[in-house]
Order: structure tokens, then C-alpha cells, then sequence
């Protein structure tokens, strides 16, 4: 029997109070399934590292409903407002320095002065934060070092009974996990690229966004960790139609021929919420001993495409 719920009133409030007494809640959002806890519980975060199998020094982002919640967490200032007014709820997340008291917060911070935090744009995620009433911790709902999940039953293969309850959502529409940007200085810092492209963010803050100087050994650094979203089987990247080979499961974008189409129109919106569902199902392949990925053009979400496909194809 599976852990996978039916969001419904019964469930949602179920839910809620699993949070609440510190248990596990897989949920979905915008952009990937999240493995949610009380952010205030120590334990309850702890538990999220266990299930994920994560080094626990990998700070969590916490996801929030309203933005005056900002103001208990984090130091704030207009260029934060704005943007959160702009751009939440959304696949984008703030590194913020943290307000000094809570203490409560270590886990979820990893110790760092730092907190990061954003709003999903989901109306599941939003009704279980407003009805647990904390702000909810959530990685991925995966483990380590696999594939992000864009469906429950991603969720359930993944982590199974490791989690209390997986509220059912439906396929992730963004499909990569949110952009995430360094505002703690007074420059506008790019730490992983998502859901939300670099070219927003700097239109409407009519100021260039910084590409970080990630160390990809130091996991401090958001997604920098090479291997982070590694693929089960060997994974070949920009590999033009005619390079690919016979024992590779190819997956395409744009009008050519190939076993899974990214985005026959060359669409990368919906190239970007199909890539973590077609990878799944490359995986699952048994006649193919390799994947191979065709080139993906990079701009606008073709960042993150880009980003996630080179680290699923990293090996050492
Ligand atoms: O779309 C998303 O962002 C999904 C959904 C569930 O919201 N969440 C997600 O979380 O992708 P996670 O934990 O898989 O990725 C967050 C990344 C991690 O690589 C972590 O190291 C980094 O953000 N991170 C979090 N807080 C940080 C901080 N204060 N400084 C530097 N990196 C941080
Ligand atoms: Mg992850």
C-alpha cells in the first residue's frame, strides 16, 4: 500500500497536523515535490536528512505563505520586498541574513548566518503552510543524489514509507526546482538557476545578476555539488542527432527525431516541466544501456536545463 494521499479537506488537515507533531509531509509545488517538517523542530529537519540520506550540513530552504512572515525571520530591505512582491508566490528563493534569536532555526540553516526561504506557487503548498501555521522546511522529496520528483509516484519510488503522508498534486508544472539568488549583499547573486529565468530577475531589477563563484567540492554552495542529480544510467550531454548511438535511449528537443521529445516546438517552458519526468522514464529503459541528451539553447530556462542535464551526466 502506498502513502499517497488525495488532497481533500480530511487530508490537507491531516497534514497539517503531521507537520505540526513533527512528522514528514511530501507535498507538491510549482517546480519539484517537496519533503516538508516544521521548520522550528530540530528533529523533525533532522528526520528530512535521514530520509533524503543528505549531509546534514546542507541548509534547507524553509517555504512560506504570506510575505509579512519574512519580518520574524530575516532582515529585510526594499530591493527584498520588491522582488518577493513581484516574483512570489514563484519558483524563486532568497538567501536572507537571518534575525539572530531563533535559535530554533540551526538546523534548517545549518548553522549558517543565512536562511533561505520562498513561497511556492501552489495552492496545495500554500493551504498546508497556512494550516500547519509554521513556515515548512523542504528539500527535494527524493533521494540524495537522484532525480528531483514531479509526481507523487516519483515521491513514493524514491522515498517510500521514510515519509507520513505524500499529498497528491498532479504533475509539478515548472518541472526544475527554483532559482535561487544571494541577496544578503547589496549586489544580486545567482546561486542555482531554475524555474524563473536570470534575464526576469534582471529586467526587472534593471541591474545585472551576478553568476556565483561556486566551489562545486564546497556544498555549501546551492546544487553545486557535482553529482547532486545524477542519473542511474550513463548520461551523454548536446548530442546532435546524427552522434547519437544505438544502445542510448535519446532524449531531443526541438523538430527532430528521437525516443522522448523535450519540446518538439523548441519550447523551453515546456522543455523545463518535462525534463525530470522524461529522465525518470529513461532510467526505467531496460533495452537501453545509456541516455544521450540533444543540445539545449542557453538562455532564458535552457540555464537550468543545462544545469541539471551536465550534473545528471556527471560521473567520476
Ligand atoms: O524548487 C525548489 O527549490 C525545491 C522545492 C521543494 O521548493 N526545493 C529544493 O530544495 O530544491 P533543495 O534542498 O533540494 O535545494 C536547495 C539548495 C541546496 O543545494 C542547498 O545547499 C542550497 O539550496 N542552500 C540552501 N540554503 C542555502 C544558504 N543559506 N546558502 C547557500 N546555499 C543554500
Ligand atoms: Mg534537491
Amino acid at each position: 500500500m502506498t502513502n499517497i494521499y488525495t488532497y481533500t479537506h480530511t487530508t490537507l488537515k491531516q497534514a497539517a497536523e503531521t507537520i505540526k507533531n513533527g512528522g514528514l509531509v511530501a507535498f507538491p509545488t510549482e517546480t519539484v515535490y517537496g519533503l516538508g517538517a516544521n521548520a522550528f523542530n530540530s528533529q523533525a529537519v533532522a528526520n528530512i536528512f535521514a530520509a533524503k540520506g543528505r549531509p546534514s550540513f546542507n541548509p534547507l530552504i524553509s517555504h512560506i505563505a504570506e510575505i509579512d512572515t519574512l519580518f520574524d525571520l530575516v532582515q529585510t530591505d526594499e530591493r527584498v520586498i520588491a522582488l518577493a512582491k513581484q516574483f512570489w508566490p514563484g519558483p524563486l528563493t532568497f538567501v536572507l541574513k537571518r534575525k539572530e534569536q531563533n535559535k530554533s532555526l540551526d538546523l534548517v540553516c545549518a548553522g549558517l548566518p543565512t536562511m533561505t526561504i520562498r513561497m511556492p506557487n501552489h495552492p496545495i503548498a500554500l493551504d498546508l503552510i497556512r494550516t500547519a501555521d509554521v513556515p515548512i522546511a523542504a528539500p527535494s522529496a527524493n533521494r540524495s543524489q537522484t532525480i528531483s520528483p514531479t509526481t507523487a509516484r516519483h515521491v513514493f519510488e524514491s522515498l517510500g514509507h521514510k515519509v507520513n503522508m505524500i499529498l497528491d498534486g498532479g504533475f509539478c508544472k515548472v518541472g526544475v526546482e527554483s532559482t535561487i539568488i544571494d541577496l544578503t549583499t547589496s549586489k544580486t547573486v545567482l546561486l542555482r538557476a531554475g524555474g524563473l529565468a536570470k534575464e526576469d530577475i534582471e529586467k526587472f531589477l534593471n541591474e545585472e545578476v551576478l553568476l556565483s563563484q561556486g566551489n562545486p567540492d564546497l556544498p555549501s554552495s546551492p546544487g553545486q555539488m557535482l553529482k547532486h542529480y545524477a542519473a542511474k544510467l550513463p548520461t551523454r550531454i548536446n548530442v546532435k542527432p546524427e552522434d547519437k548511438k544505438d544502445n542510448e535511449f535519446y532524449i531531443g528537443f526541438g523538430n527532430i527525431e528521437c525516443n522522448l521529445n523535450l519540446s518538439p516546438s523548441s519550447n523551453l517552458i515546456e522543455a523545463a516541466a518535462n525534463l525530470f519526468a522524461y529522465m525518470h522514464l529513461a532510467e526505467e529503459q531496460s533495452e537501453y544501456s545509456s541516455i544521450a541528451i540533444s543540445p539545449i539553447p542557453q538562455t532564458g530556462l535552457g540555464l537550468a536545463i543545462n544545469d541539471r542535464i551536465r550534473r545528471a551526466s556527471y560521473s567520476k
